[in-house]
């Protein structure tokens, strides 16, 4: 499909309004599928507690080897079964430490302190965990917060279509960041779609990865976009390999970036206030690179961290009155997104006031 891409940015009172927030979260986040952890950081018979906007979400893959998540919320009186602190905890029964309602893995109550004195007849059956749609894809655990999200093979219709090898490898995590951005999510996700800025804020980081411009490629899928440059490293032999390096920006706020080596990274720019983000980022690779995970891991936050200074200095810019510039050909991808971001939005939003 081609760029139904808008020609203006979106209105900076986008930016800097909660009722807008409140609607992103309801009407466009909620479409969609959220990586929540490495699939391999969750081996059979474990189970994890993690956030997802503000929603707590138990993970369990259980003996039988499937993956599923949870609200993390006993069906009795709403008390959580883990805490996110705890991480990865081997566990074959779920008991809620308020009245011990027991659960297996797969979400079924096994037993409940006390059956007989319930004042009605107690079902057991009539009593699983909430279960939310659940899924691993390249190498990642995603989990579907809303009850109507757009398919997730959809969502990654173009990764699925020009890197489906490397996310079908079972990869292992190499290295996690985690830091707090002082800007809105919007501009840290409109930032990472921006190959116009590439060449001048990061000429000897990521710009050495991506090469010149001249050799820049985009396409458009229906909810993807993908910017691809020749792969420059050399082989041992030093002869030129002959390879992409992708990066993929998908709707709501993620980018996955493809290296023909055999790495994945994702990263994420989760809503925290209205004026802060947080930015996730996986490395994740062969078993054999483990060692290597720091290192690389450093690499990028060397241009993320370039990368930090810009937003927030945006961040500031983006106040009362501010009208934003043309949009340049190499901002087609942040255009892309942002058509997404109104097509999922107008309808809840104030007429007039999105962009056409
Ligand atoms: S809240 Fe879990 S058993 Fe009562
Ligand atoms: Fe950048």
């Amino acid at each position: 499909m081609e760029s139904t891409a808008t020609a203006a940015f979106l209105p900076t009172e986008l930016y800097r309004s909660e009722a807008v927030a409140a609607l992103e979260r309801e009407h466009y986040a909620s479409r969609f599928w959220h990586p929540v952890a490495a699939a391999a950081d969750l081996p059979p018979g474990h189970v994890r507690a993690v956030e997802l906007l503000g929603m707590p979400v138990l993970l369990c893959h259980s003996g039988s080897g499937v993956v599923r998540a949870f609200r993390n919320r006993c069906p009795h009186r709403a008390v959580a079964f883990r805490e996110p602190s705890e991480g990865t905890v081997a566990c074959r029964r779920l008991v809620c430490p308020y009245h011990g309602w027991t659960y297996d893995l797969d979400g079924a109550l096994l037993a409940a302190a006390r059956e007989a004195e319930f004042v009605e007849p107690f079902d057991r059956g009539a009593w699983p965990l909430e279960g939310l749609g659940c899924q691993v894809r390249a190498s990642l655990i995603w989990v579907a917060p809303g009850a109507d999200p757009i398919p997730l093979d959809e969502q990654l219709d173009l990764p699925l279509r020009e890197a489906a090898a490397a996310l079908a490898q079972p990869l292992v995590p190499l290295a996690f960041h985690g830091q707090n951005l002082a800007c809105n999510w919007k501009i840290a996700h409109d930032n990472t779609l921006d190959d116009y800025h590439v060449a001048i804020a990061h000429p000897t980081t990521l710009h050495r990865m991506q090469g010149p411009v001249r050799g820049y490629s985009h396409r458009f899928g229906t909810w993807a976009n993908v910017l691809s440059t020749p792969w420059l490293e050399t082989a041992a032999d030093s002869a030129r390999v002959d390879a992409e390096f992708l990066t993929f920006g998908l709707p709501p706020w993620n980018h996955l970036l493809v290296w023909p080596d055999g790495r994945l990274a994702m990263i994420q720019f989760l809503p925290k206030e209205l004026n802060s983000c947080t930015m996730q980022v996986w490395l994740l690779g062969p078993e054999a690179r483990r060692v290597e995970g720091e290192a690389l891991m450093a690499e990028m936050v060397r241009f993320l961290n370039e990368d930090r200074a810009l937003v927030e200095s945006a961040q500031q810019g983006y106040g009362e009155g501010f009208r934003t510039g043309p949009p340049h050909r190499l901002e087609a991808r942040i255009l892309h997104q942002q058509a997404i971001y109104a097509a999922l939005l107008g309808p809840w939003y104030a007429s007039g006031r999105m962009p056409r």
